[in-house]
């Protein structure tokens, strides 16, 4: 990392509060936080026009930013995409700005820092202790791992990241096979194809598990099955394509593999066959927008960031809704079946909270999921006959303040620093979210107009996995006690 960047990346760090946090869990990989660092927030300041600007300077001294917020334009991620510099002068959206910050080309997280562990050879559980023992073989595994890159590509700021797919490697991806298998002969065989699409592949060990299960198991359903990944990283493409060409046991599924390496979101060809749409944990780094309310009144305000003349971060909330988020709150509103949490509180508790003495004048920020609406949208437009498997947290540990908020976290030298905001260096920090199954599970519902059904990652694998392959000497099983935070929304 070069020495401004580090400074710069300091110099954000060290101006937010840190709080304990957790990269994916479980927790006991990355070494919790334990400083905290004092902060003063600059008071707020509001203009008198009618469509007023709120903007907060997250800084250690005020700075009125009315000037600026005037002249600098308003800029999207994709606009952003072939610049090779983080943008100054400029205002964002809070999901453009995530965007940005996440999956830039040139300084984004996923294109600089972020890498999927892979742990070498499957664990053999059954010759494991237990659960403590498998732990302490994660983290020397882990410890390897990351020697290995360092020798070649020394990154002080890289992530890692485990997932169920590969820490549970080639089971988990059994699991899901079994899954796809028995649907698709329950309800398509022998009329349709197996049509796989998997997005966000990370590094391609699901779409050859699922095809290695198939093959050894169903050679007459495999002679009609056809992958096919969508992924944003043209890193994690290419290897996803040197997995598939250098494994010798995958060299035979070569033709029966599509890698294109798009956004999601820039997809643009019409699926009309049916299909399983598979999306692992990739809902969670989405970008969200913030909206917070008017005590009161309930009035919503929507957030973003101005970015000025020396690259400082400045919080702004606006009265009027852009059109995605709006969107979203109208089909939110009209498609929950149960009551959804707000930073307002409960409906029958909030007069009395708005007349409490010392009531502040906004609540706190809730962050809604624009970008998973907009997935929902590609899905019904682009995919009419698919059937989605998805699984993701349901909720995080230590996340910043706010309703549905993300954990926000770099690594440096090995080391796990959580901050307070997501308005921080861009392309640094990991910014992943909670997925609100029930308010995700009825939006989904409604754009697509599709049946669903949702459980934990644990009742999951209970019906699908064959648990006693990952089950330890002592009958502790990783595979049901892990990811106790993660659930799974499908179609039925
Ligand atoms: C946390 S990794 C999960 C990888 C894999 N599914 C697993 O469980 O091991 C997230 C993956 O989603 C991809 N991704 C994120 N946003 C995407 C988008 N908009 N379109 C396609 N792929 C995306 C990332 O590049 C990465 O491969």
């Amino acid at each position: 990392m070069d020495s401004p960047a580090l400074t710069q990346l300091f110099r954000q760090l060290f101006r937010h509060p840190a709080c304990q946090s957790i990269r994916r869990p479980p927790s006991l990989l990355s070494r919790p936080q334990s400083r905290s660092f004092l902060t003063r927030r600059g008071p707020v300041k509001r203009k008198q026009q009618d469509d007023v600007q709120m903007w907060t300077k997250r800084g250690d001294y005020p700075k009125d930013i009315d000037e600026e917020y005037r002249k600098y334009p308003t800029v999207t991620a994709k606009e952003l995409r072939n610049r090779r510099e983080r943008p100054r002068q400029v205002k964002m959206l809070t999901r453009e700005f995530i965007d940005d910050s996440l999956y830039n080309p040139h300084y984004g997280y996923f294109s600089k820092h972020a890498t999927i562990f892979s742990p070498g050879e499957p664990f053999q559980f059954n010759s494991i202790e237990d659960g403590p023992a498998f732990h302490k073989l994660l983290g020397d595994r882990y410890t390897e791992f990351e020697d290995k890159l360092d020798a070649t590509n020394p990154d002080i700021a890289r992530q890692l990241w485990h997932t169920p797919t590969e820490l549970f490697r080639p089971y988990y991806g059994e699991t899901i096979a079994r899954y796809l298998v028995s649907n698709y002969k329950l309800t398509l065989y022998p009329y349709h194809d197996l049509i796989i699409y998997e997005m966000g592949a990370g590094n391609g060990t699901m779409m050859l598990n699922i095809l290695d299960f198939i093959r050894d198991t169903d050679h007459e359903v495999y002679q009609r099955t056809k992958f096919k990944i969508i992924e944003i990283s043209p890193a994690l493409a290419d290897l996803q394509f040197k997995n598939l060409t250098d494994k010798l046991t995958a060299k035979g599924h070569r033709d029966r593999v599509e890698i294109v390496n798009r956004s999601i979101f820039d997809w643009d060809t019409y699926v009309h066959s049916p299909c399983f749409f598979l999306a692992l944990e990739v809902f969670d780094n989405f970008g969200h927008d913030t909206i917070r309310y008017q005590n009161g009144t309930e009035a919503p305000q929507q957030g973003g960031v101005l970015i000025d003349a020396e690259g400082e971060f400045h919080e702004y909330f606006n009265n009027q809704l852009d059109p995605v988020a709006a969107r979203f709150m109208r089909v939110r509103q009209a498609a929950a079946r149960r009551p959804f949490p707000s930073p307002l509180g409960p409906p029958l508790l909030r007069g009395l909270r708005s007349a409490a003495p010392f009531q502040k004048e906004y609540t706190l920020p809730e962050y809604i999921p624009t970008r998973l609406m907009q997935f929902f949208d590609v899905l019904n437009q682009y995919f009419p006959a698919h059937r989605l498997i998805s699984s993701d947290f349901s909720s995080l540990p230590d996340a910043v303040p706010g309703i549905n908020a993300p954990v926000v976290q770099t690594r440096y030298q090995r080391t796990t620093v959580p901050v307070t905001t997501p308005f921080v260096h861009q392309g640094y920090f990991d910014i992943f979210f909670p997925t609100d199954f029930n308010v995700v599970e009825d939006m989904y519902r409604a754009i697509t107009g599709k049946l669903t059904q949702v459980t934990s990652h644990e009742e999951f694998v209970h019906r699908w996995a064959y648990i006693e392959d990952t089950e330890t000497r002592s009958g502790e099983n990783p595979l049901l006690s892990w990811y106790k935070n993660a659930s799974m929304l499908m179609t039925v």
